[in-house]
């Protein structure tokens, strides 16, 4: 038996609830694969707040750095808003990234035919989309420095941050858009904003050298606020989208919309080397915590990545993904996907259903 550690952050709002969902599908994929687990669960966000005065204790970067993988719910809350920048759950995130060193976050958006109803895009328009964000995760204006409060010539508040990139950053989540891009359908877009920063002229400038080294890949470029449009207008056209942490951060929340619902959306950052991190890309959804009204297919299939790009375990990581197809055609959806002729369910409920369909495959298979 393979025998892997997770650690589990489900951290605040929904959080807990899409984690609890997560890991006992993972687990139970697992076992049908000859895997097994070793769950340790740590506090992160608001929760680590209230627990120990900080958003990301050293207990649990250490715990992460150690084990072979790593799985958020999410941060954040009203509770802490006003928060000093250092006490934001937020901050603990962004120091758990930097952390595990994870720059590259992969952001896949399926359009998934069971889901055509779901979507706020004609039919047309969303059928058949299949598109990955590669978000740079751990540079950009989230940490260049100058930043900060202070005062301008008039005397008047001002608050100040740096959109700042290296060529090594750069050329790294390049390569990594590339090869991701090899194994889909060839072609990477690289959207910035060019014609006006010039971190993005250095992007550019990096992201076609660096394309050199795939001629087989076919790189476009695009601005990004051109980006966002054609995004709703025909995100049939994209392939591999990369782009900075910002822009990322932004136009992955569009393309969770083509899906259905940002519920669906899951999400792999790998570093180097060590552990990587695994999350949905929603927030912590304050509006429908402790409701039962989540939607933790997102962090289902988060679980799936993680399985897939940090263990290289492919089968187990299909059997995920095919038992999440399999609840939807069985009619389940929870309030963000719920469409006419479909059977509404709450988070936990959706998360037996996929436990049964994971059992199934075994029948059939
Ligand atoms: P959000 O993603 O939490 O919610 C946006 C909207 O989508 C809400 O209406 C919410 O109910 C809905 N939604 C999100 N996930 C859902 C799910 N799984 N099922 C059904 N509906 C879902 O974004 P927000 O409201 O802007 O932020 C709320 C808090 O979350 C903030 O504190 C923010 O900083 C934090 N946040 C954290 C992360 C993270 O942990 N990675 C990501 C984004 C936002
Ligand atoms: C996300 C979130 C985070 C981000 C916030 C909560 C720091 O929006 O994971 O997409 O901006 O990266
Ligand atoms: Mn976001």
């Amino acid at each position: 038996r393979r025998s892997y550690s997770v650690t589990l952050l489900p951290g605040d709002g929904i959080g807990p609830e899409v984690v609890s969902v997560a890991k006992d599908v993972l687990s139970l994929a697992g076992s049908h694969e000859g895997i097994e687990f070793r769950f340790s669960e740590m506090p992160i966000g608001g929760a680590a707040l209230d627990l120990t005065g900080v958003p990301l204790p050293e207990e649990t970067l250490a715990a992460a750095k150690e084990s072979d993988a790593v799985l958020l719910g999410a941060i954040g809350g009203y509770k802490w808003d006003s928060n000093e920048k250092h006490l934001k759950p937020e901050t603990g995130l962004l120091q758990l990234r930097a952390g595990l060193g994870v720059f590259a976050n992969l952001r896949p958006a399926t359009v998934l035919p069971q889901l055509i109803d779901a979507s706020t895009l004609k039919k047309e328009v969303a059928e058949g989309v299949d598109l990955m964000v590669v978000r740079e995760l751990t540079g950009g204006i989230y940490f260049g420095k100058p930043r900060g409060f202070g005062t301008n010539h008039e005397g008047e508040e001002i608050g100040f941050n740096t959109e700042v990139y290296s060529v090594s950053e750069i050329d790294r989540i390049a390569r990594v858009a590339f090869e991701v891009a090899r194994k889909r359908r060839g072609k990477v877009c690289s959207v910035d904003k060019a014609n006006v920063l010039e971190a993005s002229m250095l992007w550019r400038k990096r992201v076609t050298y660096v394309g050199l080294e795939f001629p087989d890949v076919q790189l476009s470029h695009m601005y990004v606020d051109n980006a966002a449009m054609q995004l709703i207008r025909n995100p049939k056209q994209f392939d591999t989208i990369v782009t900075n942490n910002i822009f990322g951060d932004i136009l992955s929340d569009e393309a969770s919309m083509l899906t259905g619902s940002i519920g669906m959306l899951p999400s792999a950052s790998i570093s180097e080397s060590g552990p990587g991190l695994f999350e949905p890309i929603h927030g912590s959804a304050p509006d429908i915590a402790g409701q039962d009204k989540a939607n933790p297919l997102a962090t289902v299939l988060s679980a799936a990545m993680l399985l897939r790009y940090g263990f290289g375990e492919e089968n187990a990581a299909k059997r995920i993904e095919t038992a999440v197809i399999e609840t939807l055609n069985r009619g389940f959806r929870t309030g963000d996907i719920h469409s006419y002729g479909t059977t509404l369910v709450g988070c936990k409920r959706m998360g037996e259903e996929v436990l049964r369909s994971v059992d199934s495959e075994k029948l059939v298979s």
